[in-house]
């Protein structure tokens, strides 16, 4: 698999694009309505090649007709999340502009993984899901990872232990009721909850779901795209290198923790055949 593409070139697009060809995973591909911005990134990206050492191609284009043959497609088009405005209310903008990339997806790279990063994820995701017709290993959305990298930081904050020591888990909705997973959060072994108080706790908790917000009012115009694109990354990679390894990502849940028909972020391992098996881990009452 040598080719992805990445259908929306803005921020998290762009950003995303780098991070693939700088780890000399794959070509890129970057589709957007916006054809001047999208081809002048590609073309900046690729002078930065020589010098970042790898041959990977990107191109630019607002013609769907490039993503023919990709592995993987990346869908990040539509409009971020500005300062007041709810995942939600993004639906309707973002919907058609998910449905179009989907459909597009589906009739020039078949055999492709599909990626969700517009906002609201897990709706996204269903839609994308939808459209598709897609088995359901092949669609995925992008939060967990995201989340989880969030609470790692905020414990590593609160803690002064190193990234490597914290192991935990986000998932639940990409939102408010986005569920970190305490029961199963470790720092340096030792379970959190005999570390720190429930307050400490439930207040990194408040800090992790309020992070994107803290973001985009920083930033004022538009929302967070460093992390968002390097959890998007990680998951390209997974899936390119069939590593296995066991993430959050926004599945369709099929009877699993109790769930039909339902979009939302669960622990899955990713390999080359997308989101292969949905890990179903012990969860207390509160976190259920
Ligand atoms: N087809 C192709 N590209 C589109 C379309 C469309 N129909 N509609 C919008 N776009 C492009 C825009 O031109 C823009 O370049 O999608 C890109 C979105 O980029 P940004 O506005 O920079 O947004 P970004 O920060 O990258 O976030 C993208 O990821 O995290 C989520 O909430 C975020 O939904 C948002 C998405």
């Amino acid at each position: 698999m040598t080719k992805v593409s990445i259908i929306g070139a803005g921020n998290v697009g762009a950003t995303l694009a780098m991070r693939i060809a700088e780890a000399d995973l794959a070509d890129v591909v970057m589709i957007d309505i916006a054809e001047g911005a999208c081809r002048g990134k590609a073309m900046d990206l690729t002078d930065s090649a020589p010098i970042m050492g790898h041959n990977r191609r990107i191109t630019g284009s607002k013609d769907y007709k490039d993503i023919a043959g990709s592995g993987i497609a990346v869908i990040t088009a539509g409009f971020p999340r500005m300062p007041g405005m709810s995942r939600e209310e993004l639906f309707q903008k973002n919907s058609s502009v998910v449905r179009e990339a989907a459909a597009n997806v589906k009739s020039l790279c078949p055999q492709a993984i599909i990626i969700v990063v517009t906002n609201p994820l897990d709706a996204m995701t269903y839609l994308a899901s939808r459209e598709s017709c897609f088995d359901r290993r092949r669609v995925m959305g992008m939060a967990g990872v995201l989340d989880t990298a969030r609470f790692t930081a905020v414990l590593a904050e609160i803690s002064g232990a190193d990234y490597k020591d914290i192991k935990t888990f986000v998932i639940g909705s990409h939102g408010d009721s986005m569920v970190p997973l305490v029961s199963c959060t470790t720092i340096k072994g030792s379970p959190v909850s005999k570390i720190f108080s429930q307050d400490k706790i439930d207040l990194a908790l408040a800090r992790t779901k309020n992070r994107g917000a803290e973001i985009m009012n920083l930033l004022k115009a538009g929302s967070a795209y460093y992390a968002p694109s390097a959890s998007a990354y990680y998951m390209v990679r997974a899936i390119i290198k069939d590593t296995k390894e066991v993430m959050s990502v926004s599945c369709i849940l099929q009877g699993e923790y109790g769930l039909k028909d339902v979009c939302i972020g669960v622990p899955a391992k990713l390999g080359k055949g997308g989101a292969e098996e949905i890990i179903e881990l012990p969860l207390n009452g509160r976190e259920k």
